[in-house]
């Protein structure tokens, strides 16, 4: 393993700090997406830096797409408009990345050509009948291997389809939603339980028309997009790692400014609350297509959270740093997570088998975990534990690895460049030592 995959942790007293995020993940493929369907030029600023969102770049570059994008976060894309990308001369590269590959499918389900979409390991082995079955039901054809990427979508004229998936996610909503701005007729979803709704968000920035009704979603077919300049919110999800480690650790106050605070990703905050944080979200009162402002944590008491199947889908990405919750005390408890193990890795594997490697208590059960840092009694001795390639392992681990007694070390570290990079030196900066000087 290269000496970049490897992160040393030294225990904390606090975090302490203001500071922004990085371009939240989500908003960002979906403006890019958008941006490249829509007529004319769109401007995107705060844009995502992690390889995800690059790899969604990449791949509308493969489409044909004009891209600039500066070293400043400001992306400009020529849109190419409705139906008009073009047939790629080579496979598109999702890399690591889910929502490239589900969602491009879905667009690419209605552009009359043939098209591969390929991924990294971990990205060929997640499921993809998700979209394969409600993109075949329109019309389109797409092979794949078992059900995995590589992904040959064979386009078409598509016609509209009511989708009712069985699992929750805002990756198959977004899927079928953009596959019906192509098809013929009214395409609606309709979903167990709600996700995200960036998808629906960001069609109505571009100009779009989506009705929501309930936790049923509909797009028209054949509608014309618009060009836009959009400023993307920081990523919450990146900023729960610092939330989670305010809370945990009694006498900390992180302060995040410009982070998104789209009510179907903030779950986390009550989960704080009921852990024994204290919160305070101020909204930005000039709030446009996405809700953002400030959002500050200060520990205060440890606790126990109990996180069951109706909340898992919105608090999905946060659910490793929740975990992370309970490694300096108290009790996280949740179920009705399966779905975790079909991410960038089995999260519910590899987090237990890091947690346990840190010599935190922590159980695996097909649909969740429990982590009980209550019943130790004292801090964890620390360890090596093993990100599992996986970007959000990184990041719970290390704070974590806070609460530690002496060192520990995550293996493949770097996996954080999917949505973090520079979270190290972020955490360097908000720590403050167990040891030594640092005065609060
Ligand atoms: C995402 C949706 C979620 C989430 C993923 C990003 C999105 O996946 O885990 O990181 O941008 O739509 P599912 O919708 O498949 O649960």
């Amino acid at each position: 393993m290269p000496p970049s995959s490897i992160a040393t942790i030294t225990p904390a007293r606090q975090l302490r700090g203001r500071l922004g995020v990085p371009g939240d993940k989500s908003i960002a493929h979906r403006y890019a997406l958008l941006g490249a369907l829509a007529e004319g030029r769109t401007t995107l600023a705060h844009f995502a830096p992690g390889a995800d969102c690059r790899s969604t770049l990449r791949c509308l570059r493969g489409l044909g797409v004009d891209i600039e994008d500066t070293a400043a976060g400001m992306v400009t894309l020529l849109g190419r408009g409705f139906g008009r990308l073009r047939s790629p001369v080579a496979p598109l590269d999702a890399g690591n990345s889910g929502t490239t590959m589900r969602l491009l499918a879905g667009v690419l389900a209605g552009h009359p050509f043939t098209s591969t979409i390929v991924g990294d390991g971990s990205l060929s082995r997640r499921p993809m009948r998700r979209v394969m079955a409600p993109l075949g039901r329109m019309g389109a054809r797409i092979d794949a291997v078992d059900g995995h990427a590589p992904l040959t979508i064979h386009g078409t004229a598509l016609h509209a389809i009511a989708h009712q998936p069985e699992t929750p996610s805002a990756q198959v909503k977004s899927a079928v939603l953009l596959a019906g701005l192509h098809a013929d007729g009214v395409t609606s979803v309709t979903e167990p339980v709600a996700t995200r709704d960036h998808t629906e968000r960001a069609l109505a920035a571009f100009g779009g028309e989506v009705t929501v009704d309930g936790l049923r979603v509909s797009v028209r077919g054949g509608q014309r997009l618009t060009g836009q300049s959009l400023d993307v919110p920081g990523d919450f999800s990146s900023a729960a790692f610092w939330l989670v480690g305010a809370a945990a650790l009694p006498g900390s106050r992180v302060e995040i400014e410009d982070v998104g605070l789209n009510p179907t990703r903030t779950a986390l905050v009550g989960v704080l609350e009921r852990f024994g944080a204290r919160v305070a979200v101020e909204i930005a009162p000039d709030e446009a297509d996405e809700p953002r402002g400030t959002i500050i944590v200060e520990g205060d008491r440890t606790g126990g959270v109990e996180i069951g199947p109706n909340l898992v889908p919105l608090l999905i990405d946060e659910l490793p740093a929740i975990a992370a919750l309970a490694a300096h005390g108290g009790r996280v408890d949740v179920r009705g997570a399966g779905e975790l193990r079909v991410k960038e890795s089995d999260r519910i594997a590899v987090l237990v088998a890091g947690f346990r490697a840190l010599g935190i208590d922590a159980e695996e059960r097909p649909d969740g975990f429990t982590i009980d840092g209550a019943s130790r009694g004292a801090r964890p001795k620390g360890g090596v534990a093993d990100a599992g390639g996986d970007h959000r392992m990184a990041m719970a681990f290390a704070i974590a690895a806070l609460a530690a007694e002496g060192p520990s070390t995550i293996e493949g570290a770097d996996a954080v460049v999917i949505s973090y990079p520079g979270f190290f030196e972020t955490l360097e900066r908000l720590v403050r030592p167990s040891t030594g000087l640092g005065a609060p």
